[in-house]
């Protein structure tokens, strides 16, 4: 307990006339993993870029472990590791090399840095790939070898920035079990995430980001309980009286429903399914409304997330084919802009 690793106060930035971010909060308590999910341009890399003190916010404060970013900068550097979305390794040099060269720039000795860099080629399967330079590593390979490298001076806080995009379902999945280890050794992680799933299956709290404004915070089931029990998911045959449906529908729903603005499918939240979904159906036939598909199910973060910003969240497609998002594998939602 005590003082939270992470603590964020109105943190605000701005390019030019882009307002990045709008004055955020946050605090991960040691030894958690708070998910920051958000679409692209949300401000993601730029609460990152702050909190690891490349770069300077306009006003708020970030403090790491009780070192101000932009007071003590090299404390924070000291106590902080950071995996970007782009791997920062040298393709020239092999795994191993990478490792030890980030050790010696630590100021480890040789024979330590040489000790870690096997220890963490092992930790992440890279101890074959450790020989061979890192241009003929495949995508998930070189993300492995930039967590680890982000490893080598053991940080107490880790920031890992979309660390799985771009990776093949397998690699990501591989990546999360990674990442899951690292959790239970007390690491505490700030994950920024576009994927429902891996905020879902990492992150012990979820701060969802849109336009530079955490717009709500939570567990992956408080979120999901502030829509309602169930979800009653409806398809009107003719989508140009989808106002219509909605119109009907609005009094049995215990919070606004939503209607996805790309396959005209209608949300409605619902408290008590069984009784509501008859009656769904009655309202709708009584119009002359002719439903195309139905179905009930538990709020999943991506209708909290449509519901919070009007748009679906990244969606994993090929996830679903690798059978690992059984909550959402009927769902067809694209990637949101
Ligand atoms: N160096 C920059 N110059 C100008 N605008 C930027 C720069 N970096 C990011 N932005 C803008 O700031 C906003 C937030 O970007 P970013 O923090 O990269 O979001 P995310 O990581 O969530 O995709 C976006 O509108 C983006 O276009
Ligand atoms: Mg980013």
């Amino acid at each position: 307990m005590g003082e939270p690793a992470i603590l964020v106060e109105g943190l605000t930035k701005s390019y030019g006339p882009v307002r990045a971010l709008r004055g955020i909060d946050m605090a991960v308590p040691q030894g958690s993993v708070l998910g920051l999910l958000g679409p692209n341009g949300a401000g993601k890399t730029t609460a990152v870029r702050i909190l690891a003190t490349l770069l300077r916010p306009d006003a708020g404060r970030a403090v790491i472990v009780g070192h101000d970013v932009v007071r003590e900068p090299d404390e924070v550097r000291a106590t902080i590791g950071l995996t970007g979305q782009y791997a920062a390794v040298d393709e020239n040099l092999t795994g191993r090399e990478n490792l030890e060269l980030v050790g010696r720039l630590l100021h480890v000795g040789r024979s330590a840095a040489r000790a870690r860099a096997d220890e963490l080629l092992a930790d992440f399967d890279l101890v074959e790939a450790g020989r061979r330079p890192v241009r003929t590593y495949s995508g998930g390979m070189r993300r492995r070898l930039d967590l680890a490298a982000s490893l080598v001076g053991r940080p107490a806080v880790l920031f890992l920035d979309e660390p799985t995009t771009g990776l093949d379902p397998r690699s990501r999945v591989g990546l999360w079990d990674v990442i899951a280890r690292l959790v239970t050794e007390g690491t505490t992680i700030l994950l920024t995430t576009q994927y429902l799933e891996e905020a879902d299956r990492l992150a012990d709290r979820i701060a969802v980001i849109d336009e530079g404004s955490v717009i709500a915070e939570g567990t992956s089931e408080e979120l999901k309980d502030r829509l309602g029990e169930d979800v009653v998911e409806l398809r009107l045959a003719d989508r140009s009286r989808t106002e219509e449906g909605l119109a009907l529908l609005r009094p049995l729903a215990a919070a606004e429903p939503a209607p996805d603005p790309e396959t005209g499918r209608l949300n409605v939240p619902v408290r008590h399914a069984a009784g509501t979904l008859a009656e769904v159906v009655r309202r709708l036939d009584a119009a002359g409304l002719e439903v195309a598909e139905l179905s009930l199910h538990r709020p999943s973060l991506d209708d909290v997330f449509l519901a919070l910003t009007g748009r679906r969240a990244a969606h994993e497609a090929e996830l679903e084919t690798a059978g690992d998002a059984p909550e959402r594998g009927r769902r067809q939602g694209r990637k949101a802009a």
